[in-house]
C-alpha cells in the first residue's frame, strides 16, 4: 500500500471531507442572495399575468403584478431585479424603448416608488420595440451599427430618468458602451453603473426568452452582431473594449456552455464579472425536473455554486426567488 503513489499514507484528501462542519469549513465557493438577479417581463395592462409555456414560474406581468412579484421576491430575500419591457407597439425605430412614459420607464418608476430598497436593473436593446424585431435600426436588410447608438444612448437615459440604479445594454453593437456612458454623464447621471453584456454569444439556448420577450427576429438572425459561439480570444477583445468604453461589469452570456469564458474574464479583468443563466437553460433544468428525472433544488443550487466557482461574482437566473428560499431553508 505504501508505495501506491509518492506521499501515500500521508496525504489523504478524504480528511477534509469526513464531517459536514469541516466541509463547509473548507468550502472555497459559496453562493448567497448577494449574488443573484432576479429577471422580471412587464406587459401594458393592469392586473394581467401572461405564462410563457416554455419558461414554467416564469410569466410576463403587468405592473401591477410585477410590483408585488418585486416585493414578494424582496421579502424571500432577491435584492435586485432586471426589468425586460414587451410594448404595446413596435415600429421601425423602436420609439417604445426610450419613450419617458414607455413600458420599461413606468415599470421603474413604479417599482422604485413601491420597494426603494429594491435594486433596479434595466436591460438596453431595441430587440423588443423594433417591428423586425432585431437590436438595431435596420435598413436594406442590414443591421446598422453607428445609428443604433443614438436609440440605445437615448434609451439607456430614459431609463436613468425613470430611477433604474443600473443599466445593461445586451444589443452587442460596437461602441455602444462610450455611447451610454456619454449620454449618461451628460444626463447628470455619472452615478450610475453600466453592465455590459460583453461577451454575448450567438445562441439557440435563448430561445425560450424570445417567447417571453417576444423579440425574435423576424427575419435572419443575431449573427452578424452577437459572438460565435466557437470565439473565446474574441471573448476577451470585446470585453477589454467594453471596460475601455466604460463598463463597470463585464458579462458572459449564455452561462452553463460559457464557464470558460467566465473564467477567462475573471482571470483577465479586475472586474466583476456577471453570468446570464439564460432562458434555455432554465427550461432545460425545468423539462427534466418535472419529469422527476432530476432534483431541482439540488441541480439549480449546485449550477448557481458552479458559476461561482467558474468565476462570476453575479447571476442572472429565472432560478433566482427558488434559489435564496432554499439558500435560507439550508441556512
Ligand atoms: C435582448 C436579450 C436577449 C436575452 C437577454 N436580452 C435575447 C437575444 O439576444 O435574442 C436572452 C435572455 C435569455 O435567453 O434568458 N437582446
Amino acid at each position: 500500500m505504501k508505495d501506491i503513489y509518492p506521499g501515500f499514507p500521508v496525504q489523504r484528501l478524504r480528511r477534509l471531507r469526513e464531517k459536514a462542519v469541516l466541509r463547509q469549513m473548507v468550502r472555497e465557493n459559496h453562493l448567497t442572495p448577494d449574488d443573484l438577479i432576479y429577471p422580471l417581463f412587464v406587459i401594458p395592462g393592469e392586473n394581467r399575468t401572461n405564462p410563457v409555456s416554455s419558461m414554467p414560474g416564469v410569466s410576463q406581468l403587468s405592473i401591477d403584478l410585477l410590483v408585488e412579484e418585486a416585493i414578494d421576491a424582496y421579502k424571500v430575500g432577491v435584492k435586485a431585479v432586471e426589468v425586460f419591457g414587451i410594448p404595446p407597439h413596435k415600429d421601425e425605430v423602436a420609439s417604445g424603448a426610450y419613450d419617458p412614459n414607455g413600458i420599461v420607464q413606468d415599470a421603474v418608476r413604479t417599482l422604485k416608488k413601491a420597494c426603494p430598497e429594491l435594486y433596479v436593473i434595466t436591460d438596453v436593446c431595441l430587440c423588443q420595440f423594433t417591428n423586425h424585431g432585431h437590436c438595431g435600426i435596420v435598413e436594406e436588410g442590414k443591421i446598422l451599427n453607428d445609428p443604433s447608438l443614438d436609440y440605445l444612448a437615448k434609451t439607456a437615459l430614459s431609463h436613468a430618468e425613470a430611477g433604474a440604479d443600473m443599466v445593461a445594454p445586451s444589443d452587442m453593437m460596437d461602441g455602444r458602451v462610450a455611447a451610454i456612458r456619454q449620454a449618461l454623464d451628460k444626463g447628470g447621471y455619472e452615478h450610475i453603473p453600466i453592465m455590459s453584456y460583453s461577451a454575448k454569444y450567438a445562441s439557440s439556448f435563448y430561445g425560450p426568452f424570445r417567447e417571453a420577450a417576444e423579440s425574435a427576429p423576424l427575419w435572419g438572425d443575431r449573427r452578424t452582431y452577437q459572438m460565435d459561439a466557437g470565439n473565446s480570444e474574441e471573448a476577451i477583445r470585446e470585453t477589454a473594449l467594453d471596460i475601455q468604453e466604460g463598463a463597470d461589469i463585464v458579462m458572459v452570456k449564455p452561462g452553463m456552455a460559457y464557464m470558460d469564458i467566465v473564467r477567462r474574464l475573471k482571470d483577465n479583468f479586475g472586474l466583476p464579472v456577471a453570468v446570464y443563466n439564460v432562458s434555455g437553460e432554465y427550461a432545460m433544468v425545468k423539462a427534466a425536473a418535472e419529469k422527476g428525472w432530476i432534483n431541482e433544488q439540488r441541480i439549480v443550487l449546485e449550477l448557481l455554486l458552479s458559476f461561482k466557482r467558474a468565476g462570476a461574482d453575479l447571476i442572472i437566473t429565472y432560478h433566482a426567488k427558488d434559489a435564496v428560499r432554499w439558500l435560507k431553508e439550508q441556512a
